[in-house]
């Protein structure tokens, strides 16, 4: 039984984003920067963070009120323990025809073909620039992008087609490593986008010069592996897509800066705790935790969800300019996952 529910603004609830940690192995400057999230950083306790067969069971009502796309996320999901059982259990829910995870590839390679049985059907994988020190700076501990790749290609030998590879670009940082990432990507199979960096928190020292529009990077590619622009694969696709005009693939610009997409957007968000997060630049959630330990009924708890949903007005990107001034709280992008 499927009720599609849609918010104040006509969107329907489609893609749900389920965040199992909020640890991660990176200290990514733009997300997590070291020097807030240091070792003696408190990490969420083992018993404030929902069990898998909580998270599933949520999963299942939000697929009853039209959730047809799970994603997976963290922090780094592949820290968590035993992740494939939960892959196991979301993979025999009906009605979820996307099951997806976003990882930043670091333990991806000794996890790829466990997951892949286990039933995740794709993989997104983080990587920012090819540029060994670039890259160590920007995942905050120096690590090099061999095992990324190393991840990717275990990913690639698991059967994952295609597999998506996300860079955050930042000028002055990486920007001029992008046709690098284009260069060595084309004509593999594999999808890299590039993202916008974006305002997500209030710890990574934000600011908009720092972004680098879309367009300069279509305009960058273009003079070297001419491109043009596809159609979305569906409706509020969060990346532009761009194919090669020799037939070597596709690549893919998330633009929410320059380009905000919030009115298709059909995104929520499950943070590890429990929480229910209908925009990405949230200052809160609304728990669902407490009412689910304490014995409420799918049906109690369906509606609970329903009605968050029907009462969401989110649009953050497109009010950026007028909100910043006044937003000083905001969810962090590690406990939501992107
Ligand atoms: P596909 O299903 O493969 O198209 O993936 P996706 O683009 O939905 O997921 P992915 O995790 O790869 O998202 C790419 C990035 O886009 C995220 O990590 C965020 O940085 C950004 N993003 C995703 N959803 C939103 C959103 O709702 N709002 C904003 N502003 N950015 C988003
Ligand atoms: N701006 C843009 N993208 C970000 N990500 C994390 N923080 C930011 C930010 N501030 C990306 C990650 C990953 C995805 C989940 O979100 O690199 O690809
Ligand atoms: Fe970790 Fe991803 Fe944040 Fe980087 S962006 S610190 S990999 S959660
Ligand atoms: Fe959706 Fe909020 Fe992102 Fe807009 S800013 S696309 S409403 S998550």
């Amino acid at each position: 039984m499927t009720t599609q529910i849609t918010d104040m603004l006509g969107r329907p609830v489609r893609d749900l984003r389920i965040s199992v940690t909020d640890r991660c192995n990176f200290r990514c400057t733009y997300c997590m920067p070291a020097e807030v999230y240091g070792e003696r950083y408190h990490f969420l306790p083992r018993e404030a963070i929902l069990s898998y067969e909580e998270t599933a069971r949520l999963t299942r009502l939000f697929v009853d009120l039209g959730v047809s796309k799970v994603r997976i996320t963290g922090g780094e999901p592949l820290v968590r323990q035993g992740l494939e059982q939960l892959v196991a259990m979301l993979d025999s829910i009906d009605g979820i025809d996307d099951l997806t995870l976003t990882t930043n590839g670091y333990l991806l390679a000794e996890h790829a073909e466990t997951l892949r049985s286990a039933g995740l059907r794709r993989v997104t994988v983080s990587l920012d620039t090819l540029d060994p020190e670039i890259f160590g700076v920007m995942n905050g501990k120096g690590y090099s992008p061999e095992a990324v790749l190393d991840g990717i290609a275990a990913a690639e030998r698991a059967g994952f087609d295609p597999i998506k590879i996300n860079a955050v670009v930042e000028r002055g940082v990486n920007d001029h490593t992008v046709l690098d990432m284009v260069r060595r990507f084309k004509g593999t199979g594999h999808i890299v986008r590039f993202i916008e960096f974006m305002d997500v928190g209030t710890l990574n020292a934000w600011q908009r010069d720092k972004v680098v529009p879309s367009a300069e990077l279509v305009e960058q590619v273009n003079a070297v592996f001419p491109i043009e622009p596809l159609a979305p694969n569906y409706r509020g696709e969060v990346a532009e897509r761009w194919r090669f005009l020799d037939g070597d693939g596709e690549v893919g610009f998330i633009s929410s800066v320059t380009q905000p997409f919030c009115g298709d957007c059909n995104r929520v968000r499950i943070t590890p705790q429990g929480e229910v997060v209908t925009c990405l630049f949230a200052t809160g959630g609304t728990d669902l935790k407490t009412p689910l330990r304490s014995g409420e009924s799918d049906d109690e708890l369906r509606d609970r969800i329903a009605n968050i949903w029907r009462a969401r007005t989110d649009r953050y990107s497109e009010l950026r300019a007028s909100l910043q001034a006044t937003e000083t709280r905001k969810i962090e992008m590690f406990q939501i996952g992107g």
